[in-house]
């Protein structure tokens, strides 16, 4: 064995290792003490952890996490399937009342993309198609709610109500959209400071406008409609829209493999083309990247962020922006052999080590590779790929890595960048060199 196999069978000990010790029973947390419940697309990412090593409980995390799924068809961002008091905010103040209990938002819909590769990269034949046919009707009812609830007057771009539906929680994108909500006038204690230095985490100003969001959707019942006409906060997120749309493209070909034909998935396909027009709405020719929009006020959000560059995962990048893009995204690797940077490294809210204002998220790596692969751009996949692994050799399965030097950020011994080194970066190592 080389050196690198060795060094890397080790690592893949370690992450098997980490899944397990996060594994509550058919559902991993992130990490423990910090998030201690379910996560949607945490899940949907750590699947493809379990899917090299345990087949049976790959799925087992994706039908977890959708036996929290609305009536509505939402899948919410987080399942509080049992109690702990390490995180806020817990069940209490979302309010909702469910079994199990969840968040009353939602996170990116990456879950039909893994459902894809879980079905197309599955040993146990008979196992993947016994479950593929109760998942595929819970994707419909979910993809179908994004469109109907998210974006009932057809523009082709859905909305997101909460920067933390983003996934990417604190991101410069979201500062001047997030300032148009008002605080919360009642005192709390957040868990996250104790757990990570308050260097690493949203300041207070930005918590108490997230707290106010929760406590809005209580006080609107949860009701679609309502909230889609008074949310303070209404953004067109490129990364939601994105992870959508390829989520939608992909659940349609395992529709197309299982032999489900019907109005509801004419309804999505229609729905695809809406988007492939209207994401030209979100490119900037400034920035030679795509942004967020603020449906509020009207104007696209100005940070530059990695976000911009998932149109590539989605297949919605234009012939006009493909070189203009390309361009954009070389330079930016050119500031650290580490990949690749939340937040624009000459974006003037760069920060390397704060909380999606610059550390590097490796599912987010995993994403945009895998979209420059299919626009035939190897050579920038491969660096993404390169910066990524650089990222575990050098400080191990961390939330994410400080954007300069690679070291820890945020949690250690995080589920989903164990499920990325196990699923993407480890095997294959005679790739590598
Ligand atoms: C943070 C991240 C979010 C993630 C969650 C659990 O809130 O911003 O994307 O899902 O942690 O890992």
């Amino acid at each position: 064995m080389t050196e690198t196999n060795q060094r890397d069978a080790q690592l893949i000990e370690d992450a098997k290792a980490t899944l397990v010790k996060n594994d509550l029973g058919g559902y991993t947390v992130p990490t423990h003490g910090l998030y201690p419940f379910q996560w949607n697309w945490d899940s949907a990412i750590v699947a493809l952890g379990w899917l090299p090593f345990d087949e049976p409980r790959a799925w087992e995390e994706a039908t977890s996490l959708l036996s929290a799924q609305w009536k509505s068809g939402m899948v919410p961002h987080v399942v509080f399937h049992q109690h702990s008091d390490t995180y806020f905010p817990g069940p209490d103040i979302w309010g909702v009342k469910n079994i199990p209990d969840s968040t009353s938002i939602t996170q990116p819909p990456v879950l039909a993309t893994v459902i894809k590769s879980l079905f197309e990269e599955c040993k146990d034949r008979a196992l993947a198609e016994a479950q593929i046919n109760t998942i595929v009707p819970q994707l419909i009812d979910s993809h179908l709610w994004w469109y109907k609830q998210r974006d009932p007057e057809n523009t082709g771009l859905v909305v997101s109500y909460h920067p933390w539906e983003s996934g990417m929680d604190n991101s410069p994108a979201w500062d001047a959209a997030l300032e148009a909500v008002p605080c919360v006038d009642w005192e709390y204690t957040r868990r996250d400071t104790s757990h990570i230095d308050a260097s690493e985490r949203p300041h207070k100003k930005e918590y108490d406008r997230f707290l106010y969001l929760v406590d809005f959707f209580r006080k609107m019942n949860f009701d679609d409609t309502l909230i889609y006409q008074d949310c303070p906060y209404r953004v067109n997120d490129v990364s939601i829209i994105s992870i959508l749309h390829r989520g939608t493209k992909d659940l349609l070909e395992v529709c197309e493999k299982i032999g489900v034909s019907n109005e509801q998935t004419a309804y999505l396909e229609k729905r695809l083309s809406l988007t492939e027009e209207a994401i030209q709405k979100l490119w900037c020719a400034e920035t030679n990247l795509f942004h967020s929009f603020d449906t509020r006020s009207n104007s696209l959000c100005k940070a530059r962020t990695s976000a911009g560059l998932l149109p590539f995962f989605a297949g919605l990048v234009g012939e006009h922006q493909t070189q203009p893009l390309i361009s954009e995204l070389d330079k930016w690797l050119e500031h650290s052999e580490y990949a690749i940077s939340s937040t624009h490294p000459e974006d003037p809210n760069y920060e390397p080590q704060r909380y999606w204002r610059g550390p590097i998220w490796l599912h987010i790596n995993w994403m945009i590779a895998l979209g420059l692969q299919d626009y035939g751009f190897a050579h920038q996949a491969q660096r993404i790929t390169h910066g990524s692994r650089a990222c575990i050799y050098t400080s191990g399965f961390n939330e994410s890595f400080h954007a300069e030097t690679g070291a820890r950020s945020g949690g250690a011994d995080f589920s989903w960048t164990a499920a990325m080194a196990l699923y993407w970066l480890l095997p294959n190592t005679s790739e590598k060199d």
